[in-house]
C-alpha cells in the first residue's frame, strides 16, 4: 500500500471581472468568462491521507470538525476523485485557512483549489494544471482560477472539458497591489451560490450583464498588456458595481454592502479626487478591496486607517499558483 498522502497550498483570488451565475449547477459552468488576481496574503493549506481503515471521509478545518452541510459538500467533491481514480478509499482531510471564512474574501477559491491539488496528488492522478483547474471548478467556481498565480482568466467553456482557467500574467511586475479592508469577517447572510442563482432567475438585467462581461474581458486584457493600473482599476470597479446592481435588481432584492462598505467606497472616491489613483471592488460580502500602484500604498493606508484602524487593513501583493508541500 503506497503512502497516498499529499499536502498542497493554494492562494485566494479576487475577481477583477466577476463570475456571477451558473449555466450548469452540477458541473459549475458559468455564463461568462472571468478574470482575477491571486493574492499572496490569503491562503489555505490542505493535507489528504487516504486510509483503508476509514468508512467515510474525515474533515477538519482549522482543527475543528466541519458542519453537516460542509461535510456533504466536501465528501461529494472527494467522490469525484474516487470516481476518476476508480477506487473506494476514504481520507483524512485537514485544512488550515489563512483567510477569514465566508466573508467575501473568497475562502472557497483557495479551499477547493488546495483540496483538488492535495487529493488528486494523494490519489496519484497526475493531473495537468488544466485538468486540476477543471477539478477545482467542481468544488467552487472561483477555485478554478486559484490553480494559477498572478492574473488569471477563467474561460467559461461549454462543457466540463472546455471550462478551465489559464494564466494571463503570472509575474505581475508592474506594481499592482490590493488592500483588503476587513469590515466584517463573520459568515455572510446570502452565500454566493444562492445569491447568483436568485439573480440569474430573476434579474431583468442578467442578459445585459453577459454583454458587460464580454466587453470588460477584452478591455481588461488590453489594460493588462499595457500594464495600466488606472485602467485596470477603473474597469474592475465598474464591473464590480454592475455585478452588485444585479443583486439590487433581483427578486427578492439583496445587497452585500453595509454602511461601512459605502463609507470605504466614498473614501476611495475622495482619494481619487485628490489625485491618488485607487479603485475598489467588492465580492459577496461587505469587505472592500482597494486596487492601486504600490507607490501610493502609504497615502492610502494612512487615509483608510483613520476610519477602519490599521489592523483591519491587509496589504497584499500578487500571489503564486498551487504549491505542493513536503
Ligand atoms: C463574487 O466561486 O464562491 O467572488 O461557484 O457557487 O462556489 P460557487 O461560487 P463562488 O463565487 C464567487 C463570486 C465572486 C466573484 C468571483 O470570484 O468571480
Amino acid at each position: 500500500m503506497p503512502k497516498m498522502f499529499a499536502s498542497a497550498r493554494a492562494h485566494t483570488n479576487i475577481a477583477l471581472i466577476k463570475y456571477w451565475g451558473k449555466k450548469d449547477q452540477k458541473l459549475i459552468l458559468p455564463y461568462t468568462d472571468s478574470l482575477s488576481l491571486t493574492l499572496n496574503e490569503f491562503y489555505t493549506t490542505t493535507s489528504v491521507q487516504f486510509d483503508e481503515q476509514l468508512t467515510h471521509d474525515e474533515f477538519s478545518i482549522n482543527a475543528e470538525p466541519v458542519s453537516e452541510h460542509n461535510q456533504q459538500k466536501l465528501a461529494h467533491f472527494m467522490d469525484l476523485i474516487r470516481n476518476q481514480r476508480q477506487f473506494n478509499l476514504f481520507a483524512h482531510v485537514n485544512s488550515v485557512n489563512h483567510v477569514p471564512i465566508s466573508a467575501g474574501l473568497a475562502s472557497s477559491s483557495s479551499a477547493f483549489a488546495a483540496l483538488a491539488a492535495a487529493a488528486s496528488k494523494a490519489a496519484e492522478l497526475n493531473l495537468s494544471a488544466t485538468e486540476l483547474s477543471r477539478l477545482a471548478r467542481r468544488g467552487s467556481g472561483s477555485a478554478t482560477r486559484s490553480i494559477f498565480g498572478g492574473l488569471v482568466e477563467w474561460h467559461k467553456g461549454h462543457d466540463d472539458k472546455t471550462s478551465f482557467a489559464s494564466p494571463i500574467d503570472e509575474q505581475v511586475d508592474f506594481g499592482l497591489e490590493m488592500i483588503a479592508i476587513l469590515i466584517d469577517t463573520s459568515v455572510k447572510k446570502v452565500s454566493s451560490r444562492s445569491g447568483m442563482q436568485n439573480v440569474v432567475a430573476t434579474s431583468p438585467y442578467y442578459p445585459a450583464w453577459q454583454e458587460v462581461v464580454k466587453n470588460d474581458m477584452v478591455a481588461m486584457k488590453a489594460a493588462i498588456l499595457k500594464k495600466d493600473i488606472n485602467l485596470i482599476g477603473q474597469i474592475a470597479e465598474e464591473n464590480a458595481m454592475r455585478m452588485h446592481a444585479l443583486t439590487l435588481s433581483a427578486q427578492p432584492s439583496f445587497t452585500y454592502f453595509n454602511a461601512a462598505s459605502l463609507t470605504a467606497m466614498d473614501m476611495i472616491h475622495d482619494l481619487r479626487s485628490n489625485g491618488i489613483n485607487c479603485y475598489y471592488t467588492l465580492d459577496a460580502g461587505p469587505n472592500v478591496k482597494v486596487i492601486y500602484h504600490h507607490q501610493d500604498r502609504e497615502v492610502i493606508l494612512a487615509a483608510l486607517s483613520e476610519q477602519f484602524g490599521h489592523n483591519n487593513l491587509v496589504v497584499s501583493q500578487p500571489g503564486p499558483g498551487i504549491q505542493y508541500l513536503k
